[in-house]
């Protein structure tokens, strides 16, 4: 298996584990990322979910080069819809998903890190989109998200260039959250999946569902569906429990209903 799959609790730490590449993906990686994903976004025992890289040099290296080398127009398309529909996946599940960026994340590895919802680093982490290098373009969502992350100017130039991001330009630019010390990214990063996934599930899954929201469509339209979840939460009996037990003065038990 190239793709590990560990619980630690309500939290589950995805590995892409193929660091002779670098964590290069591959079809047959992608395949087996796209089903380990289904299932974790089904796993209601799972409250949040880590990515990461196996290896202390990429978290991924993009797709498989060797791989895209051969491929048809066709089979092209077929492989961009594949890692769009992984990203999406990440970006929408109904837990929050945290990528902890151990080294390079380029190509690929980037638009992954770009459709978790929240990205830590390592020092050492090169972030970048070098596929015009290649004669090629980002497949994987990059054109939108890093636009929609950062600023369009930034974007362009990262995009048109192919230049790498260090992690202190990365996190002055917005593109991570923090940057940890290698031996305490994934332990962090774990540590605030914990966090998360320690709170109603529900409340959790519809304030990502409305905040994905944020940078797209009408934002009259948005705000309505803001309040229509914000209602339907008032349905839940974690709802209850949480607004009961504060005015108890005890911790809250949700159960995700
Ligand atoms: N696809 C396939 N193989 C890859 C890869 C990728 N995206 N990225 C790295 N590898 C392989 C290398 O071919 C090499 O394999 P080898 O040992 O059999 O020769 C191995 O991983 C180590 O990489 P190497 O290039 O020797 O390491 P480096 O330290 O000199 O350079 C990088 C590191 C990341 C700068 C360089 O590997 C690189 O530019 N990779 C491609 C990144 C990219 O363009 N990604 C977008 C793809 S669309």
């Amino acid at each position: 298996m190239s793709i590990d799959v560990v619980r630690e609790g309500r939290v589950a730490l995805v590995t892409v584990n193929r660091p002779e590449v670098l964590n290069a993906l591959s079809t047959d990686h992608l395949d087996e990322l796209h089903s380990e994903l289904l299932d974790l976004s089904r796993d209601t025992s799972v409250g949040a979910v880590v990515l990461t890289g196996a290896g202390d040099r990429a978290f991924i290296a993009g797709a498989d080069i060797a791989e895209l080398a051969t491929k048809t127009p066709l089979e092209a398309r077929a492989y961009g819809e594949l890692g769009q529909e992984i990203a999406h996946r990440l970006e929408t599940m109904r837990k929050p998903t945290i990528a902890a960026v151990n080294g390079y994340a380029l190509g690929g590895g980037c638009e992954m890190a770009l459709a978790c919802d929240i990205r830590l680093c390592s020092p050492k982490a090169q972030f970048g989109q070098p596929e015009v290098n290649l004669g090629i373009m980002p497949g994987w969502g990059a054109t939108q998200r890093l636009a929609r992350t950062t600023s369009l100017g930034f974007a362009k130039e990262i995009l048109l260039t192919g230049r790498m991001v260090s992690a202190d330009e990365a996190l002055q630019r917005g593109l991570v959250q923090a940057i940890v010390e290698p031996d305490e990214l994934v332990p962090r990063a774990l540590a605030l999946a914990a966090e998360i996934a320690a709170k109603s599930p529900v409340a959790v899954a519809y304030t990502k569902e409305a905040t994905n929201r944020a940078l797209h469509g009408d934002l009259g339209a948005n705000f309505v569906h803001e309040a229509d979840l914000f209602a339907i939460l008032f349905s839940t009996e974690d709802a209850k429990e949480g607004l009961n037990a504060f005015t108890e003065k005890r911790p809250p038990r949700f159960i995700g209903r």
